[in-house]
């Protein structure tokens, strides 16, 4: 297990194309020693910083559908890990709330999220799984998945100028 780098883009350039951030991951399809290990490390990145809830192997440099999520309080839960999730069924009811991504560092910004999803995905064994979320678990696992679609919040905002500053990455 390692901690990685994050791969974070410059204020100013979250709308880069060109970044490993944007490319399409592919599905996982070996249940292998090199999976396992990429887990571990996606855990340990993300258990590193104090403020992540969630993190996606392109963060990480890695272009595979992982992505691990822990929104306990001070993570004192274990994460859930998701290979290739899918996201099945969407609320009609969305809401609109702020998000931050750890790649895109120092700014929040509003996007528009289902209240309630059902997401399948395998977990690290390979077994099947299914999951209902709601609220800021829906909305994170939203988040991740977009990561492995190349995807970052940003792009979803309905106006990307409209980022606002916050303090909270300091120590991140
Ligand atoms: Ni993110």
């Amino acid at each position: 297990m390692s901690i990685k780098k994050l791969i974070q883009l410059d204020e100013g350039d979250f709308g880069n194309k060109e970044t490993q951030l944007r490319i399409q991951s592919d599905p996982v399809l070996m249940f292998d020693e090199a999976l396992d290990k990429l887990i571990n490390d996606l855990l340990e990145t993300l258990n590193r910083h104090a403020i992540a809830v969630g993190l996606a192997a392109p963060q990480i440099g890695v272009s595979q559908r992982v992505c691990v999520i822990n929104v306990s309080k001070e993570k004192k839960s274990d994460a859930i890990v998701l290979v290739n999730p899918q996201i099945v069924e969407r609320s009609h009811k969305a809401e609109r709330k702020k998000e931050s991504c750890m790649s895109l560092p120092h700014f929040r910004g509003e996007v528009e999220r289902p209240v309630k999803i059902r997401v399948t995905y395998m977990d690290r064994s390979g077994r099947a799984q299914s999951l209902r979320a709601e609220g800021f678990l829906a909305r994170v696992i939203c988040h991740e998945v977009d990561h492995l679609d190349g995807v970052l919040y940003v792009d979803r905002m309905d106006n990307p100028n409209r980022l606002e500053p916050v303090d909270f990455f300091k120590d991140a």
